[in-house]
């Protein structure tokens, strides 16, 4: 069989990064405390830096995931019906392999649809699986998935894949939204596998997230880059230090830079002008932490049933596989 080209669907307007990142850019840096949405740290610069960051020694969840999804895809094909793979926030789509040579194995399913707001690594990441797997019908949707869950296709057995910790990246009301909102999108009996990072000691915790070559720093201080290319604004990126920091009360990593010295910042795409004093720190990312029970109370409270949970052997990352009820 000759392989097949993925198709395709932009479902985000032309123009749609200015008028969204502008709205972003208001809410978040306009009020306190200073925070911007992750999805803006995924242009071309930073998608490649978040590859480089999963090969980081001290960057333990990719290789976590891989390691069960290797060790256990098969135990999760079987346990499911699917006939259409779905990947939201699928990036280079690489551990996925493993999850979708597993559902083939079991023979049921034809389809594969990533979904991600990064248009070129998505792009390449369809064409590499379309030409891999000659018999799936591979289908990219560039989109948001805060916003376009209503886009997903319908049809068959579903089974939604949020791997690498991404959901994590949500405050926590957002992740009650996400959850509920993709509940309301499936069906009764669709399938939906979540990795999650687990608790685990501080050390361990900053040490992923604060390689010494200063990756992680870059990956983060491109959030401003690309405020200073779409947006016109002239923030001094040498002005600012990264601040990787570990919130026990809310078990999650708090990523900010930090200005280190007073300064006006003029963002003149979205009509702000904003002044941070010595010190002040913006929040660029965060990344929740989970313990087994409360990853299950909020699947069940969003309409899901807990099916089964794998670990790595150290126990420090989880994916777990629910059920649309
Ligand atoms: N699943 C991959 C990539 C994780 S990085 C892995 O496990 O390694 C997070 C991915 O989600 C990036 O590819 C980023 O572009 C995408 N992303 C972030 N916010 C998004 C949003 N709101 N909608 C769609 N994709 C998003
Ligand atoms: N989903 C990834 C995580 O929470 C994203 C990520 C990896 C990240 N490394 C980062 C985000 C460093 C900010 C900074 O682990």
């Amino acid at each position: 069989m000759t392989a097949r080209q993925p198709t395709v669907s932009v479902l985000l307007e032309p123009g749609w990064e200015r008028g969204s990142l502008v709205e972003d850019v208001r809410r978040g840096l306009g009020s306190q405390p200073r925070t911007l949405p992750p999805k803006w740290l995924y242009d071309e610069v930073g998608s490649q830096l978040f590859d480089q960051i999963t090969t980081l020694p001290d960057y333990y969840p990719t290789e976590a995931e891989r390691a069960i999804l290797r060790t256990h895809a098969s135990d999760i094909a079987a346990r499911t019906d699917a006939t259409t793979l779905i990947e939201l926030g699928s990036g280079t789509s690489d551990k996925t392999r493993l999850l979708i040579e597993a559902l083939r194995a079991e023979g049921r399913l034809h389809r594969f649809v990533a979904v991600d707001v990064s248009e070129a690594t998505l792009r390449q990441a369809a064409a590499r699986l379309a030409s891999t797997y000659p018999g799936l019908e591979v289908q990219a949707l560039v989109g948001d998935f805060t916003l376009h869950l209503g886009h997903l296709p319908e049809g068959g057995r579903r089974m939604v894949a949020f791997l690498g910790g991404t959901i994590g990246n949500f405050y926590r009301e957002e992740r009650a939204a996400f959850l509920g909102a993709l509940a309301d999108h499936l069906a009764g009996g669709d399938w939906f596998l979540l990795g999650t990072d687990l608790v685990k000691s501080a050390d361990r915790l900053i040490a992923a997230y604060d390689d010494p070559d200063g990756v992680t720093e870059r990956f983060v201080g491109n959030a401003l880059a690309v405020l200073n290319r779409d947006l016109g604004a002239d923030f001094d990126l040498g002005a600012f230090s990264y601040v990787p920091l570990w919130d026990s009360r809310m078990q999650r990593m708090d990523l900010r830079l930090r200005a280190e010295t007073p300064q006006r910042v003029r963002l003149p795409g979205a009509g702000l002008e904003i002044d941070l004093a010595m010190g002040e720190e913006i929040r660029v990312e965060i990344s929740t932490k989970f313990l087994p029970d409360q990853i299950d109370d909020e699947l069940v409270a969003a309409g899901f049933s807990v099916a089964g949970r794998w670990t790595d052997t150290d126990g420090d990352y989880a994916v777990t596989l629910a059920r649309r009820e």
